[in-house]
């Protein structure tokens, strides 16, 4: 059945869309900034005054929604200035729905880009305190809401959080407003390139206590049942490329969408070694997507979107 390129592709198993990508886009303060991030080649930490003319792009693509990442001009001990209303990613929201009303906007939602100290929680004494962090998250939300965002996704990993922000939306009006749950996020080697795009590398110890083992994968189907039990309406997976295995499960395990981040250091890696003539890395980042799908996951956070979009557009 291989001989043929016909039959081939009557028997293909598993196809990959622009519907099945999420683009993340870095955004940041001032005017008509476009400062390329060196370890991200192609990607770009952009004011929100560019960001009409990037959700356009993308929209005619085909590509259906992006996730919002803020680079603030501020940063304290509690991350105060991700609770700003005229914030970062506040007016990015606002900038890419009046451009393309129809794009689907998801804000990550996570202290770490607006913290002195890059963690993902208030810090006490050397110390991430996972139950004072949880007011912040549900502030925050509650900020990217009334901005207009379409959809919620906490990054921060703290116990409780989703079943937080889901009241304090539910609270103030926003009961229609889907959470996208990071739920097996581990403490990965791969995220480097995103921490030096946002500068939130943690300035003491790492991400361990509250991040996923990598070396888990029971823990991964306790922690998507807590995001469920809490009233999640996604749940995801990152990184994808070495953890394929936690996405199968967790699609087999939950009658749940799942969606899985190609991260930062996935992305990058393919990037350089193409650029070293090793690989096609066109190939092989559309094998990378085309596997995260088989695995299981029908949504697909990567950088390499709108490369993929064009390819599948032909
Ligand atoms: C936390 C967050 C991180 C990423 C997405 N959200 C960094 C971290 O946990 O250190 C990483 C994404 C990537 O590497 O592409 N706000």
């Amino acid at each position: 059945m291989r001989a043929s390129a016909g039959i081939a592709r009557m028997v293909r198993e598993t196809s990959l869309t622009p519907d099945n990508l999420i683009y993340p886009i870095f955004t940041t303060f001032g005017k008509n900034v476009a400062d390329e991030i060196s370890s991200m080649p192609g990607n770009f930490r952009l004011s929100a005054d560019l960001l009409g003319k990037e959700a356009k792009e993308i929209s005619s693509l085909g590509i259906p929604a992006v996730i919002l990442f803020g680079i603030p001009e501020t940063k304290d001990e509690r991350g105060s200035s991700a609770l700003d209303a005229d914030g970062v990613v506040q007016n990015a929201i606002k900038e890419i729905k009046s451009a393309v009303p129809d794009m689907v906007v998801i804000t990550d939602v996570c202290i770490d880009e607006y913290t002195t100290h890059g963690h993902c929680g208030i810090v006490e004494n050397g110390k991430v305190l996972n139950d004072p962090t949880l007011e912040q998250l549900g502030l925050m939300a509650l900020s990217h809401a009334k901005a207009g965002a379409d959809m919620i996704a906490p990054s921060d990993m703290m116990d409780g959080r989703v079943g937080r922000i889901r009241r304090d939306l539910d609270a103030e009006g926003f009961g229609d407003l889907p959470i996208m749950a990071y739920s097996a996020k581990y403490a990965s080697g791969f995220y480097g390139p995103f921490r030096d795009a946002c500068n939130s590398a943690p300035e003491f110890g790492d991400r361990s206590t509250y991040q996923m083992d990598p070396a888990n994968s029971r823990e991964a189907i306790r922690e998507v049942e807590l995001d469920v039990q809490e009233n999640a309406d996604i749940v995801m997976v990152k990184p994808a490329l070495s953890y394929l295995d936690i996405i199968y499960r967790v699609k087999n395990e939950f009658d749940m969408p799942v969606a899985a981040y190609n991260v930062s250091g996935e992305y990058s890696m393919v990037i350089a070694a193409a650029e070293k003539g090793w690989i096609d890395g066109d190939r092989v980042m559309m094998e990378i997507l085309l596997s995260i799908k088989r695995a299981g996951a029908e949504m697909i956070i990567t950088y390499y979107a709108k490369e993929a979009g064009k390819k599948l557009n032909g």
